[in-house]
């Protein structure tokens, strides 16, 4: 089966799980390439605000369903902030809580339809890289590029541990530990799209690379890839 032709250029996925480097590599990568950056992560953070805010139980999958249809979720500046029913929201869905909803909110299949369905929309035209979970499996399983990012749960947990410094909050590095565990086996073992390595991914360990290493070699596999 042929599909529509890509006028704005290739559609690379990144997933793999949290705190592995995926969205500053993805970001790097697709500021190289002169491509959108879509953090698809940030989609179902921006619902989770939401019903943390109102009040809707995250097991309440109808509500949720709801709850998205009624959102307007954008992803902006290049897929680097989001906006939730117009109000800027990117700082508030980076802390500890919002990351435990969204991996609740997310396993929901009525939430993941329409999300899915937004990001195929947006990638559509192509010169798109996406991060997420479920890109390569799911959301674009024809995509031209597939990356799976992975890396020691401990270091993933350093690497949070100083993000959250950065925005001004102090964390104990096994607790933080302990939640990524706890996210990624929330989110390998959902019934609907589970976190899995597509087989035709590409998988990049970043335990001891740093981003621009990583970057370069999605590079040198897209070159290779794209002739
Ligand atoms: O990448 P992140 O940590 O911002 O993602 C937050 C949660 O959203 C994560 O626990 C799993 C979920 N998610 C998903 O199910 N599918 C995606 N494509 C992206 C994120």
């Amino acid at each position: 089966m042929s599909r529509a032709p890509r006028p704005d250029g290739l559609v690379i996925a990144i997933d793999g799980p949290s705190g592995a480097g995926k969205s500053t590599a993805g970001r790097v990568l697709a500021e190289r390439l002169g491509y959108t950056f879509l953090d698809t992560g940030a989609m179902y953070r921006a619902l989770a605000l939401k019903a943390l805010r109102g009040r809707v139980r995250l097991d309440d999958e109808g509500a949720l369903g709801d709850l998205a249809r009624h959102s307007l979720i954008e992803l902006t500046e290049g897929g680097r902030g989001v906006r939730l029913d117009g109000s800027d929201v990117s700082a508030a869905i980076r802390t500890r809580d919002v990351s435990a909803a969204a991996s609740r909110v997310s396993a929901h299949p009525q939430v993941r339809r329409q999300m899915v369905a937004r990001q195929q929309e947006m990638g559509r035209r192509g010169g798109v890289v996406l991060d997420g979970r479920d890109i390569g499996t799911a959301v674009f399983p024809d995509a031209d590029v597939k990356f799976y990012v992975d890396a020691d749960p401990r270091r993933r947990a350093v690497r949070r541990q100083e993000e959250l410094a950065a925005a001004g909050t102090i964390a104990d590095l096994d607790a933080i530990e302990q939640e990524i565990r706890d996210r990624d086996h929330a989110d390998t073992t959902r019934p609907d799209s589970p976190l899995t390595r597509a087989s035709d991914a590409i998988l990049i360990d970043s335990s001891d690379v740093g981003v621009e290493d990583v970057v370069e070699r999605m590079l040198a596999i897209i070159r290779e890839r794209s002739g």
